[in-house]
């Protein structure tokens, strides 16, 4: 078997699209020390012990070289309510946090006012992953609530909450 096969974008794009996931708002400070944030379906668990999780950020995002350098981020998993933050945090650009009332974490990194969980990192490794940077952090605080997440699967976001 050749050790590269030709696969159609939009065929990949799809079969990825079937594997649900939630969507984060991942936030970290540039060298100006303004606030810089993107939505991310990318994010896994790594570790437990010494604690790691990871994501990716693509070459094509204004925000890259501000990520792929920062020495500290957070990640808030989004709760179902939120889908207008994913909206807002997609799109490329400045005032992406207008109006939002953020907390300062970990060395000064923004906190979203609201979320199903955040977690707060410095980065550990950088490891090339073709037009993306994987990003691993190690979780130095966490907190995590009692809330439905915001789910996508095949570029659609789930409605449904949980039965109580
Ligand atoms: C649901 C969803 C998930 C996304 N996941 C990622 C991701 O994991 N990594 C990434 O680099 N971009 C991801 N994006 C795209 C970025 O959010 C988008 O490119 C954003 O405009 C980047 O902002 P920036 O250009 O200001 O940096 C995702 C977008 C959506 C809507």
């Amino acid at each position: 078997m050749a050790d590269r096969t030709e696969i159609d974008v939009e065929d990949f794009r799809r079969a990825l699209s079937c594997f649900a996931t939630g969507v984060t708002v991942v936030t970290t400070l540039d060298a100006r020390g303004d606030k810089v944030g993107i939505t991310v379906s990318s994010f896994n668990s790594v570790s437990l012990e010494p604690p790691l999780i990871l994501w990716s950020v693509g070459v094509d995002s204004m925000s890259y070289d501000v990520f792929v350098n920062a020495k500290y981020f957070a990640v808030h998993v989004l709760a179902l309510h939120q889908q207008d933050l994913s909206d807002r945090f997609a799109q490329s650009g400045n005032n992406k946090f207008e109006s939002l009332d953020c907390s300062q974490g970990i060395h000064g990194v923004p906190i979203l006012p609201d979320f199903a969980a955040c977690l707060e990192c410095s980065t550990e490794h950088v490891y090339p992953g073709g037009d993306h940077k994987i990003i691993v952090g190690r979780v130095h605080h966490c907190e995590g609530r009692e809330t439905d997440p915001l789910i996508i699967h095949r570029s659609r976001f789930l409605r449904k909450e949980s039965p109580s």
